[in-house]
């Protein structure tokens, strides 16, 4: 899932402000730090079927699919790479996780009108629901991706303690992040949709 542009695009996007390009197979003797991935396992060792492949979507779909349409969104990326560290490292959580769900929910903050989705009822750069939460500080702020960040790592313990016979990627494999309570889930499909293959992917 990894080996392209996008991937490398991502790494450059949250390396470090030093302008590191973390690989942790490298054999150099000036070793870069390890990519660092929270506590909700290591994303590049998980699953993940991209982006749905339907009658509709031939071309952009799967793991290229997803990779494409991260790459189409770094551009508006640009601004959050040292946010989404900081906010990911706060709430233990890998910063490509949070990238990717950036990118898939809100572009990167591009398709947004004053942080608003379209309909009004979701806000901010991961799109939280104002009918469930009360979206705190601006649509782009470390205040309001806090939040954000927290109501994700709240659903994926609740999801840990519910199912504890499930891996890490199961765990992580939640859907969709801030819709609806964990209630109607179930079984380990359940989490395993066109949503978090492709946040995955992009991941
Ligand atoms: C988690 O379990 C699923 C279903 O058995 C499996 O496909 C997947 O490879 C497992 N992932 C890890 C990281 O163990």
């Amino acid at each position: 899932m990894l080996s392209s542009v996008v991937f490398w695009g991502l790494i450059a996007l949250i390396g470090t402000s030093r302008g590191l390009y973390p690989f942790t197979h490298s054999t150099s003797p000036h070793l870069p730090p390890r990519l660092y991935r929270g506590c909700y396992g290591d994303i590049m060792t998980m699953e993940t079927l991209g982006t749905t492949c339907d009658i509709n979507s031939l071309i952009n779909c799967g793991i290229r699919g997803s990779e494409t349409f991260a790459e189409m969104d770094l551009r508006a990326m640009k601004p959050y790479p040292t946010l989404i560290k900081e906010v990911g490292q706060r709430h233990c959580v890998d910063p490509a996780v949070i990238a990717a769900i950036i990118s898939r929910e809100s572009h990167g903050g591009s398709v947004l009108r004053d942080g608003w989705d379209r309909g009004g009822l979701k806000f901010g750069l991961m799109q939280l629901d104002k009918q469930i939460y009360h979206p705190v500080g601006t649509w782009d702020s470390k205040e309001h991706l806090l939040q954000a960040v927290g109501v994700l790592t709240d659903r994926i313990k609740a999801i840990q303690k519910k199912f504890s016979t499930w891996n890490v990627t199961q765990h992580l494999k939640d859907r969709p992040y801030f819709e609806s309570g964990i209630e109607a889930i179930v079984t380990p499909a359940d989490v395993d949709d066109d949503y978090v293959n492709d946040v995955l992917a992009r991941a």
